[in-house]
């Protein structure tokens, strides 16, 4: 599997294109605006973009999923119907976080409505994308309907908002749990092994053993 990493946004959100070295058919997790870095480097790699994934509808995992979208017509857009609530409001998300019209605008986040998804998927489900096979799980907690996606292969997953390096997703915007998101981390991403990757949806990359062992949030050094 080729990983490629792009941090796009104010929020520095890692837009990830992940490819099958083989057969070039590839996906696109959480485009977080709209990019030209991103289309190139999926011509040049004559990449084969499939499907569209976003892990959870907050703006800076999906706000460039149109601009995606219309240059791959033919890829999959694909998400957990939980999360349709925040991704169709993708366009008044900026102001119900309290950000002013003129500072989204600034900001690169003023948002037409997106396409609508192609597919809802559901916790483990798998999605071929070449030889590659992404098992979804379900990880309601910081959202309702967050999704990682884990392939077993490669001993990598992929996490969104749900789990970072040495911290845990917000759990204080809409839909957002504290246990719930705990109870996700340690039943739905945990699980897979300690010796998978964890590439995350903001920061650094980490491993599942480091999280268990390190993490204060999982470890009860933490507690709210
Ligand atoms: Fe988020």
């Amino acid at each position: 599997m080729l990983i490629k990493t792009f941090v796009l946004t104010p929020f520095q959100q890692n837009t990830r294109v992940l490819s099958c070295a083989r057969t070039r058919k590839a996906i696109c997790i959480d485009p977080g605006e709209p990019s030209a870095e991103v289309v190139e480097y999926i011509r040049k790699n004559d990449l084969e973009l499939q499907a569209i994934v976003i892990t959870h509808g907050h703006l800076d995992h999906c706000g460039g999923v149109t601009a995606l979208a219309a240059r791959f017509p033919e890829a999959e857009i694909v998400l957990h119907r939980d999360e349709m609530h925040l991704y169709e409001k993708l366009a008044q998300q900026p102001s119900l976080m309290g950000i002013m019209p003129d500072q989204a605008r600034a900001m690169g986040m003023e948002y037409e409505d997106p396409p609508q998804p192609t597919r809802f998927v559901e916790d483990g489900e798998v999605l071929e994308i070449g030889d590659l096979r992404f098992l979804v799980r379900h990880v309601p907690g910081h959202t309702l309907g967050h999704i990682v996606l884990a392939e077993q292969s490669e001993k990598s997953v992929f996490t969104g908002d749900c789990l970072f390096s040495g911290s845990i997703g917000r759990t204080d915007l809409p839909g957002g749990n504290y246990d719930q998101l705990l109870t996700s981390i340690k039943e739905k991403v945990l699980t897979l092994g300690d010796d998978f990757t964890v590439y995350c949806g903001h920061g650094p990359e980490t491993t599942i053993e480091r999280e268990r062992t390190m993490n204060p949030f999982l470890t009860g050094q933490y507690r709210l």
